[in-house]
């Protein structure tokens, strides 16, 4: 079976994920928003499946990290504090020619069109990616707001009212999921870089003392959840120091993942040093220090930030599953068709058992099979159309197991389970099917 790696995999995978419902234009019949997209019913459980896995293994199964689920829009001060309203910018250039607007650091030389070529590019300047909006009936600057920018910044204007009701200590950790809005001059490459986007953050409170050392271990931990939660091979993914430092920074690395258009960013792993800290002290004149009893000694805790995008996430899941391969068929005059599958982990496929009647005259007894699995995993129930055309359109969603209930399935009280990527076929008891299965889908 081959991975597909052409330029055109890209392609390819949005059509599937628009012919299955896993990811399409937001407002399609009005022709779309650049850099918005809906998540249709295998999307967004895909998508939710991602995250409870990262909620696991950063909050419920750890003692040192808490959840926060704050609002999108909050005082505007926070992102003066910050520095998103001053800083948080990209340098822009237009084309005169063809109108179209692009970043000055995506481009190889930024005096000619990437698009019509024209050498008629106007002056660079600085264009602020905030979100802005308006509380309240006046819409004048008095009453505007923005839609946050990054899920972590309500988490350091929250510090000390979670840090008390948790009654935590330092070092500990406060992690949140939700929306986050920057007004990308170009997004691009499907989901990968829009412009409503889902945030994964944890931010980590220490001492500055001890912080490279946390820097390390959650750079590590981050690494591990990418290969052991998610199987990426280790090959597909690598470590980017960042040359240059935010010069409050004291060290950043990002997670990429091979996309088919090259290595991208999955996350980033930050130690921000005190910056946040002190600058939401300052802005809000509330002292956010932390007094640390055995240290003796207040100070504005140090925070070590893991920081990933779930769309970026699921996309990488969805590029390193696509698969093309020849199979055997029975058209009329052919052999082997095109067979495309999605070979994602069993863990987060939106379907991770189909359960299939030969023919209709059986779905009494599949249905009474595909009720006892749905309790425990994600199950569908699939009775029309021929069996082939049924085993490819679960392969295309990326379902790894089938169950086929057969006619002899009435005389020996077995059904053949197929596997998604191999496409071996076992014979399972009836009675042995929650183990064989339960040995293979980790729920
Ligand atoms: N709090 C730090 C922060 O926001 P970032 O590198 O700007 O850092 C973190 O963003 C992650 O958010 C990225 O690694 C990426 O996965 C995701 N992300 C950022 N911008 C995105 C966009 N326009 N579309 C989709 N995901 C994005």
């Amino acid at each position: 079976m081959s991975k597909v790696t052409e330029n055109d995999t890209m392609a390819k995978l949005v059509a599937l994920c628009k012919r299955r419902g896993f990811i399409f234009q937001s407002s399609e019949v009005y022709g779309g928003i650049n850099g918005f997209w809906d998540y249709g019913p295998y999307g967004v459980t895909l998508r939710r499946a991602v995250e409870k896995l990262w909620w696991d293994y950063m909050v419920e199964e750890r003692e040192d990290v808490v959840g926060l689920d704050s609002t999108i829009i909050c005082n505007p001060r926070v992102w003066r504090a910050s520095g998103h309203l001053d800083q948080f910018s990209d340098l822009m250039t237009d084309c005169k020619s063809c109108k179209r607007r692009f970043r000055i650091d995506q481009m190889e030389d930024p005096t000619q069109c990437p698009e019509c070529g024209a050498r008629e590019m106007t002056e660079p300047r600085e264009f602020n990616l905030m979100m802005k909006t308006f509380v309240g009936p006046v819409f004048d600057d008095e009453h505007a707001a923005y839609l946050r920018a990054e899920t972590c910044q309500p988490i350091f204007v929250d510090f000390d009212q979670v840090r008390i009701t948790s009654r935590q200590k330092l070092p500990f950790g406060i992690a949140q999921i939700g929306k986050a809005f920057r007004n990308e001059i170009n997004p691009r490459f499907f989901t990968f870089r829009s412009r409503e986007f889902v945030q994964m953050e944890m931010e980590f409170f220490c001492h500055e003392d001890d912080a490279m050392q946390w820097y390390e271990y959650w750079r590590d931990q981050r690494w591990a959840f990418y290969r052991d939660q998610l199987g990426f091979d280790e090959t597909q993914l690598r470590l980017h120091d960042h040359d240059a430092l935010a010069h409050y920074a004291k060290a950043a690395l990002d997670i990429e993942f091979e996309f088919p258009f090259g290595w991208g960013e999955m996350e980033g792993v930050h130690h921000r040093g005190t910056w946040d800290m002190r600058r939401h002290s300052e802005f809000a004149d509330k002292d956010l220090r932390y007094f640390d009893q055995e240290r003796n000694e207040r100070y504005f805790p140090t925070v070590v930030e893991t920081s990933c995008g779930l769309d970026r996430i699921c996309l990488a899941l969805l590029c390193n599953g696509y698969r093309e391969d020849m199979a055997e068929t029975k058209k009329e005059g052919k052999e082997a068709a095109l067979r495309v599958s999605l070979s994602l982990p069993a863990c987060v496929a939106p379907v991770q058992v189909a359960v299939l009647p030969l023919v209709k005259k059986l779905s009494e007894r599949a249905d009474a099979i595909y009720q006892d699995l749905r309790g425990t995993y994600r199950a569908e129930f699939d009775e029309g159309g021929s069996i082939g055309k049924r085993y490819r359109r679960q392969d295309e969603i990326g379902t790894p197991f089938c169950v086929t209930f057969d006619f002899d399935s009435l005389d020996d009280q077995a059904v053949t389970v197929r596997d998604r990527d191999s496409m071996t076929q076992d014979r399972v008891a009836l009675d042995q099917l929650c183990t064989y299965l339960g040995e293979r889908i980790p729920v």
